[in-house]
């Protein structure tokens, strides 16, 4: 039982990666504008193979466990709708963070989604360095999550850097609109984020991959159920959600609920929408027309969606030289205590490469060669950066410099004891020697 439920799983997510390989929508198939400082292709020069590493990764982790697509999907969403795409949700102390409870909607984001892209930046700067922001790998793994799960492949404007500061409870409340609102209020919202009713109906597409908990759509069945929602969908709710405070989850796109395709819009002209928010824009004059054109044109539903999730994804970014690029996607370079240890990482590395170097050149001065000018300069050079240095990294690196001469005074040590063992070995060749001749010539 466990295991053909495990193969049917592997088998659809096998179809949806065969399948979604047909479907690519290229920044040339639309005109999508491009913030000043994000570029297509902003990382080719310092990781060109961040792309590659985050679609390898989440292959596996999707392979496992589809659902954790969507999670990923929605971390997006949160993070460019609270003070733009600049990695705050992923703050320790952001208010919708991994360590936040308080602000609705709580409960809501997937704890796996904040470790999935924290091991992503630790494979990613593994391979290139500190040089991709957690921003930007958010932005990968929404699209990978997309594209993955069966909807469009298309490209990314990168170059983002990560947020200073923390999104706090009222920035979050007062920009992620709550599923209980009607269309018009959905609308306006998003107006004020310069996104168009096109846009609007394009991003509510997002659910129809992943689930919600009772929580969000009870109010539509409890204590009077929803007139707009259909009758035999209303009943399925209510099985899984009893009473108004069940603590339970449903999917939300009940005709396919892991795949992502049109059938959300279909879902909606079925009446089977699953919050206010969804089926309203069923009920809008404005948006019902755009509804029934994506239930009846996955490829425009697509194009749109693409369209959508490019600007969403350069709200208010950082680039050039505001923000920074975290080391861990959870705390800030400024709090960061480890970050010292990581950089001082960085620095020794370097540093004992010049070590390396150094102890070269003595060898040769020692060894008589003396043709070393060049040298001595790239010495000066690297005694002028060590001068530029933080006084902490200095302190390190003080640090080191009494280990290396510890290390220097042994090796010291062993060379007495090696020359030692060879004069002794010259007194036993010796001694040896005239046994043998004594022995011969006795
Ligand atoms: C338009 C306003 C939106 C509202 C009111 C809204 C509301 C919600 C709510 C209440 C949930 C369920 C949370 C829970 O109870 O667990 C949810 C889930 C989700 N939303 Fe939205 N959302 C909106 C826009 C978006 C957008 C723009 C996207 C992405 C393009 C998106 C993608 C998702 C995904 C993928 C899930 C499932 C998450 C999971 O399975 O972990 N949503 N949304
Ligand atoms: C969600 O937040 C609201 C308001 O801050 C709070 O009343 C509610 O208890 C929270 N729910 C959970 C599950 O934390
Ligand atoms: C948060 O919003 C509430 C009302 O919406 C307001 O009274 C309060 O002053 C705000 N707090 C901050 C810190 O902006
Ligand atoms: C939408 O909701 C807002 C706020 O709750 C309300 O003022 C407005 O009348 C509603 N619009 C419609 C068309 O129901
Ligand atoms: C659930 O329903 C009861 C009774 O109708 C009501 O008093 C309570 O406030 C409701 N709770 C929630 C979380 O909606
Ligand atoms: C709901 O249940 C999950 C686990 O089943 C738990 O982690 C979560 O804290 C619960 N939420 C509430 C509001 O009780
Ligand atoms: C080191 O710094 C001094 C002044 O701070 C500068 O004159 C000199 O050219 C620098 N040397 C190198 C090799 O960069």
């Amino acid at each position: 039982m466990a295991s053909s439920s495990s193969t049917s799983v592997f088998l659809v997510f096998s179809s949806l990666l065969i399948f979604s390989t047909l479907l690519y929508v290229s920044e040339a198939d639309y005109s999508a504008p491009i913030v000043k400082g994000l570029s297509w292709d902003y990382h080719h020069k310092t990781c060109h193979k961040v792309e590659k590493i985050v679609r390898k990764h989440l292959k596996k982790v999707f392979k496992e466990d589809i659902g954790q697509a969507a999670g990923l999907l929605r971390l997006h969403f949160h993070d460019c709708f609270v003070q733009g795409c600049d990695g705050s949700v992923l703050l320790d102390g952001s208010h919708g963070g991994p360590s936040e409870q308080t602000a609705p909607p709580n409960q809501s984001l997937r704890k796996q989604a904040f470790s999935i892209i924290e091991d992503l930046r630790n494979l990613v700067h593994r391979e290139c360095g500190r040089v991709v922001s957690c921003a930007d790998i958010v932005a990968l793994a929404a699209r990978d999550a997309v594209h993955l799960s069966g909807g469009p492949n298309y490209d990314v404007p990168l170059g983002r850097k990560d947020g200073l500061s923390f999104a706090t409870q009222n920035a979050t409340l007062n920009n992620l609109p709550a599923p209980t609102s009607n269309a018009s209020t959905i609308l306006s919202a998003l107006a004020t984020k310069n996104l168009t009713p096109i846009d609007v109906v394009a991003l509510s597409g997002g659910h129809t991959i992943g689930v919600s908990h009772c929580s969000s759509f009870t109010p539509r069945l409890y204590p009077t159920q929803d007139p707009t929602m259909e009758k035999t969908f209303a009943h399925g709710l209510k099985e899984v959600c009893p009473t108004n405070t069940t603590n339970a989850t449903t999917i939300m796109d009940i005709y396919s609920p892991i795949k992502f395709d049109n059938k959300y819009y279909v879902d909606l002209m079925n009446r089977q929408g699953l919050f206010t928010s969804d089926q309203d824009l069923y009920t809008h004059e404005v948006t019902k027309p755009i509804v029934e054109s994506f239930a009846h044109d996955e490829k425009l539903f697509f194009e749109e969606f693409v369209k959508a999730m490019i600007k969403m994804g350069q709200m208010e970014v950082l680039t050039g030289e505001k923000g920074e690029i975290r080391a861990h996607c959870s705390i800030r370079n400024h709090d960061n205590k480890g970050y010292f240890s990581y950089l001082v990482e960085e620095e020794d590395q370097s540093d004992l490469e010049s070590r390396a170097e150094l102890l070269y050149v003595m060898c040769r001065l020692v060894a008589g060669e003396d043709d070393s000018g060049g040298e001595l300069e790239h010495h000066q050079s690297l005694t002028n950066e060590t001068e530029r240095m933080d006084p902490q990294i200095r302190a390190q690196i003080a640090r080191l410099e009494a280990r290396i001469s510890r290390v220097e005074a042994r090796m010291e040590k062993l060379e007495v004891s090696v020359r030692y063992l060879q004069r002794r070995m010259y007194v036993y060749g010796f001694v040896c020697l005239m046994s043998v001749l004594y022995a011969i010539f006795k």
